[in-house]
């Protein structure tokens, strides 16, 4: 063959891999409102940066007439760019071919940069658009998926995995995503399920919507399983690269400083009565994160889902932190079910990645009810104990007014190992709410004698000053200097050097 006739083929190969299933199929794509796995990568890296690898593997399926139907690239495009300038490796689905399914061979892509990602310390972003594994490959695309399985457990907490669901996603297509640290989704155009509505319906006899069964908003609301949500395409890249800007690019890095444009020592005068003197009136905590916060910035995970639990990252004098905080304003910031399990996997995340974790105080306990007791709150409800004791990152903590009962030692309190604890002025630090507590002590009481118990139960423990007593309480500090005392605890933290007993792993109650 010629030189020039070689130079050619490459060129034909390349461009067929780029056209995918083609012209009409990519119509498709976007008449659907979605980019083509390409795009997508493209709009997620740095422009320039993208390096495409195993761009003319193709499938060895001879079954199904599928030796008829090849493509270059076989519907996956995989390779490694940057964001930010900081190396990503990548893997995107394309829906235009084959519905995007995984083969053998482009399991095998997935698991070369994967493999790369672990050696090299970098974070794996994969694009998921997919019917899950190819039918017509049968074992073969399960052992694809199996293979990319075990590197996602493998790689879990050693290098951040996120993963986008960007088309209806099934099977394998969920699978690997739920193993690892952040699924996004797309509003009307990606779905989750592990089956669809046709099996459900011939199985269960239940009729149920796509959207109402995996969509994005069921997934970000309802079942917790995914984390963010993107109006589209365009938005869910950058949305991706704002999540990555917060993280390390591996667990041995600390999360990315960014030189700040905010004072460390900024005052907020507005905090001051932001939290009500009468405990019983709630308010927003989002407004006391949002006013410490460099720039007010806070990205928030899972904004849906227990919204009685707010968790996210933010930064502080330029270092990034993980927050996470009771909110009054949504079922009076109760520990239920969903919000202890939605913050141990956050607090967990942390710890992997070296996130110092800014804890927010304000809980009146577990909710209480047949529901939560019989779904298992006590088994639930530890995950959220266990994180917190057995995270070794730097643990500041603020109680700004109730802090009750068992709820007290779960939010990273002093016994757990939390390394400052703080408290406003207006702290409740108690076994249970000054009526509650009477109601059980003194049963018989006449009104007269009820107030006067209440007032002496409020003077004794509805405040932070027992706990300062003990020591429990480094800090009462006034609220408008909320920022400076998290940043001085910071620094103060920054070397910390804390380890677990060595063991195999522990045994959190799943
Ligand atoms: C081969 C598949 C396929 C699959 C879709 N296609 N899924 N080909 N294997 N798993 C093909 C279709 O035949 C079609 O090809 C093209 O992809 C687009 O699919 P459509 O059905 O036309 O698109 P849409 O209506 O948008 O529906 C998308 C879908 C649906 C919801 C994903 O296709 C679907 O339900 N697919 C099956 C999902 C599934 O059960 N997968 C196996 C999971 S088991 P043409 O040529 O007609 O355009 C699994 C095991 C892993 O993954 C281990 C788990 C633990």
């Amino acid at each position: 063959m010629a030189l020039q006739d070689k130079f050619d083929k490459l060129e034909k190969q390349s461009k067929a891999a780029e056209m995918g299933g083609g012209q009409d199929r990519i119509d498709k794509q976007h008449l659907a409102g979605k980019k083509t796995a390409r795009e997508r990568v493209l709009a997620l890296l740095d422009p320039g940066s993208f390096v495409e690898m195993d761009k003319l593997v193709m499938h060895q399926n001879h079954d199904f007439g599928m030796e008829d139907k090849k493509i270059p690239g076989d519907g996956m495009v995989t390779g490694y760019g940057k964001i930010e300038g900081r190396l990503m490796y990548v893997f995107a689905q394309d829906f235009t071919v084959f519905g995007g399914t995984m083969s053998r061979s482009n399991a095998d892509k997935v698991v070369k940069v994967m493999d790369l990602a672990m050696k090299m310390g970098a974070p794996v972003i994969g694009l998921n658009d997919s019917g899950g594994a190819r039918i017509q490959e049968g074992v073969q695309s399960l052992a694809g998926y199996a293979d990319i399985f075990f590197r996602n457990v493998r790689s879990s907490g050693v290098i951040p995995q996120i993963s986008g669901i960007l088309g209806p996603c099934a099977g394998g297509a969920v699978y690997s995503p739920a193993l690892t640290d952040f699924i996004l989704m797309v509003e009307e155009s990606s779905y989750m399920f592990v089956t669809g509505p046709d099996v459900i319906k011939t199985v269960t006899h239940e009729e149920v919507t796509k959207e109402d069964l995996g969509g994005a908003m069921t997934h970000n609301a309802r079942s917790g399983v995914a984390h963010l949500l993107a109006t589209n395409d365009e938005q869910a890249m950058m949305m991706i690269r704002e999540l990555m800007s917060y993280l390390p690019s591996n667990n041995l890095e600390d999360p990315p400083y960014r030189a700040p444009h905010d004072q460390p020592n900024r005052t907020d005068e507005a905090l001051q009565t932001l939290v009500p003197d009468d405990p019983n009136k709630p308010y927003d905590m989002k407004e006391i994160i949002t006013s410490v916060v460099d720039d007010h910035t806070f990205f928030e995970i899972q904004p849906f889902f227990a919204k009685n639990m707010i968790i996210g990252f933010a930064r502080l004098n330029g270092y990034p932190v993980g927050i996470v905080a009771n909110q009054p304003a949504h079922l009076a910031g109760c520990l239920d079910i969903n919000s202890s399990v939605k913050a141990a996997r956050f607090v967990r995340f942390c710890d992997a990645f070296n996130f110092p974790l800014i804890t927010l105080v304000d809980v009146p306990g577990f909710l209480p009810g047949t529901g939560q007791e019989l779904g298992g709150i006590i088994k639930h409800g530890a995950k959220l104990l266990y994180a917190f004791s057995e995270a070794t990152v730097p643990k500041i903590t603020l109680i700004t007014r109730k802090a009750y009962g068992g709820a007290y030692d779960v939010m990273s309190s002093k016994h757990i190992g939390a390394d400052i604890n703080f408290a406003y002025p207006t702290a409740e630090i108690a076994v249970m709410g000054s009526d509650g507590a009477v109601n059980i002590l003194y049963r018989n009481l006449d009104d007269e004698g009820r107030i006067s118990a209440i007032a002496d139960y409020k003077e004794r423990f509805a405040n932070p000053f027992s706990a300062a007593e003990l020591g429990y309480i480094d800090e009462i500090i006034f609220p408008k200097d909320t920022r400076l005392k998290l940043i001085q605890a910071l620094d103060m933290t920054r070397n910390k050097s804390y380890t677990n007993p060595k063991r195999k792993h522990g045994n959190i109650p799943l």
